[in-house]
């Protein structure tokens, strides 16, 4: 890993030169940050875990026509990836109340909404990744009318897709954060999928229990995360290599997980 160029270090990842042109590495790491990196710390074996998780779904997702910017995984942290131009929005997608919004409009965390939202980010960490209407992203040009037109169909089928995929497993899909980019074909550009999908950046909840299965077991200090983010992985078929994928065995099943295990699947 070192002998390479590294790119770009961000809070949860790294980029590395890719070993062709307009390719990447994407290397999972296991810090954790919650609060725009207010709050600190290591979630062990997150990254591989999270790395697995977003093949998957990433591959799931190009099955339903979904462009994305993976290309394969290389090793159990990183993937190699097509380079984009990043579209600097967080596209968060919510199904129930939770998390800011709660905070925003005074909603009881766990109300479903009337109908699925669309929220979006502006990126940028200085500002602490502000809230903003799609008026801010076309005064400022963050992306065109049709590039937004393609984001929010693209965020729609995702959510789609991802609820059934989850509540297949049990889990039900609160909400999650997207990020896309742009890739060139001479003088033409188009949006696809980028960045990941993990427990970081959903909110997943046992459908039976209510027991969050994400990123909010550390930004609550509610503990278990490494365990949840397992589960996860091994609802999804993930770990030891029962998903068909040779080589990838994840041999975690020594760490007995504190949660509970998923209802047997009615037939
Ligand atoms: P929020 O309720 O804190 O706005 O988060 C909404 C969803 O977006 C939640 O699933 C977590 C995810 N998210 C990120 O992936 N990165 C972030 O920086 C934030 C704030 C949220
Ligand atoms: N990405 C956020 C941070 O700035 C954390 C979060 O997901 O809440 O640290």
């Amino acid at each position: 890993m070192s002998r390479r160029t590294k790119l770009y270090e961000g809070k949860a990842k790294i980029l590395y030169e890719g070993p062709e042109p307009g390719t990447l590495i994407q290397y999972f790491k296991d810090d954790a940050t919650a609060f725009n990196a207010e709050k600190k710390g290591t979630i062990a074996g997150k990254g591989v875990i999270n790395n697995r998780i977003s093949e998957h779904v990433f591959t799931r997702l190009a099955h339903i026509g979904i462009p994305t910017h993976f290309i394969r995984r290389l090793n159990m942290r990183e993937q190699l990836i097509r380079q984009v131009d990043i579209i600097p929005l967080e596209v968060v997608v919510r199904n129930v109340a939770a998390g800011s919004l709660c905070k925003r409009l005074g909603l009881e965390e766990g109300e479903p909404l009337p109908h699925t939202l669309i929220e979006y980010y502006y990126k940028d960490d200085a500002l602490g990744d502000p809230l903003v209407a799609e008026e801010h992203i076309a005064c400022f040009n963050w992306c065109s009318h049709e590039e937004m037109h393609d984001i929010s169909s693209m965020a729609i089928r995702i959510n789609d897709f991802l609820c059934g995929m989850f509540a297949a497993i049990d889990i039900r899909l609160i909400d999650f954060k997207l990020e896309f980019g742009r890739i060139y074909d001479g003088d033409y550009s188009r949006v696809i999928l980028a960045d990941e999908i993990s427990p970081d950046g959903c909110r997943l909840w046992d459908m039976t229990t209510g027991e969050k299965l994400d990123k909010d077991r550390f930004r609550r200090d509610l503990g278990g995360e490494e365990e949840a983010y397992r589960e996860v992985a091994r609802r999804l078929g993930l770990l030891n290599g029962d998903d068909n994928s040779p080589g990838e065995v994840f041999d975690l099943s020594h760490h007995r997980s504190r949660l509970r295990p998923p209802p047997p699947i009615k037939k």
